[in-house]
């Protein structure tokens, strides 16, 4: 177990929306040094190796060279992704509410890096204080003189999102800081060719920029470091479900699960089994027990067959049952589609609506083969990844829990 080595959680620097606290702390020296020198920021991060946060773990530096090389434009836009409402992902909310300077930060390097002109804050407004404290946050930086250090104009704003979960699809939260409803779009082109208003437009998540002050101060050894074996840097895992000791854990990117549950998460509740976990959030590949010593970090993951996805871990004990848990996400997903794309919206429906069935003892083995029909013939099909994250879920716990299916319709033939 390595020691623990707070960066973006350091009790320190969890100084609300107070500049002065922010700068006393150290904090402006990441940006002093990012604007002596902006054409060294893309090299950096990329020798940092720092991922994308919000769930995919794409390379930061390779969305900001193609935003970097997207040419001059009359405006370029960065939005910081805060949409957060991915079930069992809780990580945001905590750095917009305790380190809204960070995320600041992190987002005017990187605007530097990518030559942003405008930078918009899309924010959840279920993240009530967090929502508060950037938009003072970001008053603050106006008001300071700081950003005059730029030699030229760029525009610092806070965008409330609609509070729907798809308008966390960068694609989505285009259309949403546009003025209309969060419909994703047809890719490509992508958000780094034709974005907000048709301009280069990049998109990372707040946990993903609050890195980037600290990779700049600090040095790309000293993050990659921060990892163990391969992974670079740190993740905030937050950890649910039924351990002793939920919350959101700062670790060593790569920290085997079986040290956040048991270690962290001090174990299961009443000493139970564990029995799942719906990993990354609950679109994905569900872990299981067998899979406790896994390196939570995205290479690791894969392996497995799974995604780390945003770091969540929603941890099921024995005695809970899948199917269940499976159909409430289920209907999350299918009241979470958009609608654009025809077999997203019946598909996630159709799956949804299958699965009540046979949870409350009414399914079929019909039912059961119309959902594996719908696990084939979904993912790919619609213009974002939504209805492939409602089927990771449902195709994993068809392969992993058949059992519990199996009981659940009792036998029953159309
Ligand atoms: C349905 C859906 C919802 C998403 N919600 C979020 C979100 O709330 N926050 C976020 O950062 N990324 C979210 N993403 C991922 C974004 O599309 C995008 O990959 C991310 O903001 C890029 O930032 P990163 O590279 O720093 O991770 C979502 C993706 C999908 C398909």
């Amino acid at each position: 177990m390595k020691p623990l080595n707070y960066v973006l959680l350091r009790q320190e620097i969890r100084v609300g929306p107070d500049l002065g606290a922010w700068l006393a702390q150290g904090g402006g020296e990441g940006l002093e040094q990012a604007l002596a020198d902006p054409a060294a920021l893309i090299p950096l991060i990329e020798a940092a190796d720092l991922r994308g946060l919000g769930g995919s773990g794409f390379p930061a530096h390779r969305k900001w060279r193609f935003m970097a090389e997207s040419g001059p434009a009359a405006a370029k836009y960065l939005i910081v992704n805060g949409n957060e409402d991915e079930p069992g992902t809780f990580k945001d909310r905590l750095l917009l509410d305790e380190t809204p300077h960070q995320v600041i930060e992190g987002a005017l390097i990187a605007a530097a890096a990518v030559g942003a002109t405008q930078v918009l804050f899309y924010i959840n407004p279920a993240i009530t204080q967090g929502l508060r404290h950037i938009r003072k946050a970001v008053k603050q930086w106006q008001e300071s003189g700081l950003l005059e250090r730029y030699g030229r104009p760029i525009e610092l704003k806070v965008h409330p999102s609609s509070g729907h979960y798809i308008g966390g699809e960068e694609t989505a939260a285009i259309s949403s800081v546009e003025g209309g409803f969060p419909f994703p779009k047809v890719k490509p082109p992508y958000p780094a060719e034709k974005g907000v208003h048709g301009h280069p437009t990049l998109i990372n998540n707040v946990e993903t920029l609050s890195n980037v002050s600290h990779i700049v101060r600090r040095g790309a050894p000293w993050f990659r470091d921060l990892g163990l074996g391969a992974a670079s840097g740190a993740k905030l895992y937050c950890l649910s479900g039924d351990v002793l000791r939920p919350g959101v854990y700062e670790l060593p990117m790569g920290t085997p699960l079986a040290e956040l549950v048991y270690q962290h998460g001090n174990g299961l509740l009443l000493d139970k089994k564990l029995k799942a976990v719906f990993t990354g959030g609950p679109s994905n590949t569900i872990l299981t027990a067998k899979d406790l010593d896994v390196a939570l970090d995205f290479e690791s993951v894969l392996q497995r067959r799974a995604r780390l996805g945003t770091g969540a871990m929603i941890v099921v004990s024995h005695g809970t049952g899948i199917v269940k848990r499976v159909t409430e996400y289920l209907n999350f997903f299918a009241a979470s589609s958009c609608g654009q794309c025809p077999s997203c919206k019946t598909g996630t429906y159709y799956a949804a609506l299958l699965l009540r069935k046979i949870d409350t003892g009414q399914g079929s083995r019909a039912d059961l083969e119309s959902l594996q029909n719908l696990c084939r013939i979904l993912p790919g099909s619609g213009r974002c990844h939504l209805p492939d994250g409602a089927i990771a879920v449902l195709r994993s716990s068809l392969d992993q829990f058949m059992p519990e299916y199996e009981q659940a319709i009792g036998g029953r033939r159309p």
